[in-house]
């Protein structure tokens, strides 16, 4: 690879040095048009410069300057993007001022990086966030990562992830926003416009990715990197919508996926790529390929060697290669032999050119370089975390109002093998997060209950194994303490890339812990950290109070703790269904109806699954006024008002989200059972009303698209759905 790269670069000096001496104004021209200057810059790059934009390398992952120097002589200058995995911005500018100084045009190099939740402050994992449906503080979130990112080195994030996902044994479902396509819709624009601001040429701005194009989360039984056979409805109906949302948001860029979509991979396959994506959505950024994918057509079989795995990924529609190495190996032979035109070698290149010109890398190459203390962490930035993840953990289950403990119990036992862990607690792709910055749930806990409460705690037993020696300690914690709160989960790595499980139960040993402690007839408070929903079954008959907080992040302990306590009121809802056991998978909320709906059920388990998508309770009372539409009757192009008051009854002041369905229940295709189209989430304090509003824009709300992702808009029947309510009106000609 070294040496390639060694040896093109001295070729392009050699054969170009001459061609373009006093011929370099119009591309540097900041106040000349971008296309201009893209068209000027083409105009003057030989095919290898071309291909070498073309190109993502790693960057080595010691941040040692002793070794950082020696890597950065292997970069090359003509380098289109580096994968950098350091944090820091004056190594970045290094290599950067190479690129700028020694490369022949001075075309800047891209940095990208995986910052998925969080750069070193760690926000709740995607899957906890669209829990909150707060996508405001989503995207607030997504601004900070940015800010964090930029002045560690950053212009570009590999995320949002915004694959619709339906099976929790796949271990991705944590990276995105759920089972819903309008969710994943919403929280996509949400992240990108966190991500790229206003305006990607400002600082602290980066490039978004949309992730994985597309319909990766089929990958068959939940294996990661499997096939995924998608039909052409489910892929316009479920997987289509949140990445064209996502590219109206503006997105820079795409990823491709490692999935083989129903035979043709999605690293190759040109209706997904070019067809959908440049010439049906327009988008003028570029896709990169995920790691490796170029090099895994060869292994799922549509490539016999990496030069022809090449030519089908860069003529599907892959403008960058991640890692691979295989466009600078092989594309040059591919254009001398004509089985790649020129012409698309110069469409790949202006859409990378124009993401750089967009991001102003022409003329801010460099980015600021300030000390570690004034860029991460910051005050502000954990206040946005904890409020986050406070409005991401979703109270499942709370009998006789266990919760909020508030001074009803003076002696807490604090068990499980999250209580004191800070890796585990932050997720799968923790950035450039460390232990050392979590506030531990057990901080978290001394500090809010300081003078109220005793913590008697114990580990009780690791996240697995059979080691059952410290269920003696737990037992007798609990039987000195007034309530156990028990906090077990899975760790970071049992979801996320490669993290699939065969069973969504948590391991045997941790529910033989709550059975154990279930004995001393204490109220059970269980605190679930998963990166997935979970199979609880057996643990749901033996708890009074449930709270999944999944994977919380940097300000776990202060989050939790004020959930407990009830500083914090819990108002996030399930964005993914709990199955009562893992055989029930696939289950998710808008499924289509069944010939027989009230038949076919397993046999042996309920017929609902534990907990339904939308599901989320509070430590206040919410009552909902009936639905009011502002007619019985609309025409297509009409505006349907629907409006729901909602008034808090209880206790103490709080947020509700209101989710608003549609259900159309006779179609020319058949229409799930019913469809997520707008939420809201507002607070309200107690004694307070407060009104929700939905606009129903029929041919937004109301259509639906076929196998080739045509809209229908058909006139009849439809119900407006909040919770149990079902309102009838009617879509006229
Ligand atoms: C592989 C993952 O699938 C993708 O999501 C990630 O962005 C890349 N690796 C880069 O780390």
């Amino acid at each position: 690879m070294k040496k390639i790269i060694f040896a093109l670069s001295a070729i392009i000096m050699i054969t170009c040095a001459e061609n373009t001496k006093n011929n370099t104004s119009d591309y540097k021209d900041k106040n000349a048009p971008i296309e201009d200057r893209i068209e000027h810059l083409i105009s003057l790059m030989t095919l290898d410069e071309k291909i070498m934009q073309m190109n993502q390398w790693t960057y080595g992952k010691n941040a040692n300057p002793n070794n950082i120097g020696e890597k950065m002589r292997e970069v090359s200058p003509e380098i289109g993007s580096l994968l950098y995995r350091s944090t820091n911005p004056e190594y970045r500018n290094q290599i950067q001022k190479k690129a700028m100084t020694e490369s022949r045009l001075g075309i800047p190099i891209i940095f990208g990086f995986d910052a998925i939740h969080g750069y070193r402050t760690i926000f709740p994992i995607p899957l906890a966030q669209a829990s909150s449906w707060n996508t405001e503080l989503v995207k607030e979130s997504s601004a900070i990562t940015a800010k964090e990112s930029w002045l560690s080195g950053l212009d570009w994030t590999f995320s949002p992830m915004v694959d619709v996902a339906r099976d929790a044994r796949w271990g991705r479902v944590s990276e995105g926003y759920g089972e819903d396509t309008y969710a994943n819709s919403a929280f996509a624009v949400a992240a990108v416009q966190g991500y790229q601001g206003s305006n990607l040429n400002e600082k602290y701005t980066i490039a978004a990715c949309l992730k994985h194009f597309i319909g990766y989360s089929l990958s068959e039984g939940g294996r990661d990197y499997h096939y995924s056979d998608v039909s052409n409805q489910t892929l316009w109906e479920t997987f289509m919508p949140p990445f064209e949302a996502g590219v109206n948001a503006g997105a820079a860029t795409l990823m491709s996926g490692f999935n083989d979509i129903s035979g043709i991979p999605a690293s190759a396959n040109h209706y997904t790529l070019t067809e959908v994506l440049k010439e049906k959505w327009k988008h003028d950024g570029f896709v990169v390929s995920d790691w490796g994918s170029v090099r895994n057509l060869v292994e799922q079989s549509v490539a016999k060697d990496l030069k022809e795995a090449t030519q089908k990924a860069f003529m599907a529609g892959i403008e960058m290669d991640m890692v691979d190495n295989a466009y600078v190996d092989y594309l040059p032979e591919l254009v001398a032999e004509g089985k790649v035109p020129m012409e698309s070698i110069d469409e790949a290149v202006r859409r990378i050119l124009r993401v750089k010109m967009k991001l102003g890398l022409f003329e801010n190459p460099y980015v600021d370089v300030v000390s570690e203390k004034e860029r991460y962490l910051l005050p502000e930035y954990l206040e946005l975390a904890e409020q986050l993840s406070s409005e991401s953990f979703v109270l499942l289950k709370n009998e006789n109002e266990t919760l909020p403990m508030t001074s009803k119990y003076k002696n807490l036992a604090i068990i499980g093998p999250m209580v004191k862990d800070s890796v585990h607690i932050m997720g799968f792709w923790e950035g450039m997060g460390r232990p050392e910055d979590v506030k531990t749930i057990y901080e978290g806990l001394e500090k809010e209950f300081k003078n109220k409460a005793t913590l008697n705690y114990a580990l009780g037993c690791d996240y697995d194994g059979d080691d059952e020696s410290g269920f003696e300690a737990a037992i007798k914690a609990a039987n000195n303490s007034d309530a156990i709160v028990l906090f077990l989960g899975e760790k970071r790595h049992w979801s996320g890339e490669n993290g699939s499980r065969s069973t969504i139960a948590l391991p045997k040993i941790q529910e033989d812990l709550v059975a154990a402690l279930r004995k001393t007839n204490k109220p059970i408070i269980l605190m679930l950290s998963s990166g997935r929903p979970l199979e609880l079954i057996r643990l749901e008959k033996m708890a009074d109070a449930i709270v999944e907080i999944w994977q919380p992040g940097t300000m776990a302990g202060p989050a939790v703790a004020g959930l407990l306590s009830g500083r914090h009121n819990p108002s996030g809802k399930l964005p993914m269904t709990f199955p009562q056991t893992t055989g029930q998978i696939p289950i998710y909320y808008n499924m289509r109806q069944a010939a027989r709906p009230t038949l076919g059920h397993y046999q042996d388990i309920p017929r609902d699954p534990l907990y339904w998508f939308g599901h989320g309770l509070s430590y206040t009372t919410f009552d909902y006024s009936p639905i009011k539409l502002s007619s019985k009757k609309i025409t297509k192009d009409q505006t349907l008002i629907a409006e729901v008051e909602v008034t808090n009854s209880g206790n103490l002041d709080g947020k509700e989200s209101v989710l608003w369905f549609i259900k159309d229940p006779f179609a020319s295709i058949s229409r799930p059972i019913k469809e997520l189209k707008h939420f809201d989430k507002k607070t309200i304090k107690v004694g307070e009303k407060v009104v929700y509003r939905f606009e129903i824009n029929p041919e937004r709300d109301l259509s639906f698209v076929d196998s080739k992702g045509n809209r229908h808009l058909e006139s009849g029947d439809f119900y407006v759905i909040i919770n149990d309510q079902k309102v009838h009106f009617e879509l006229v000609e």
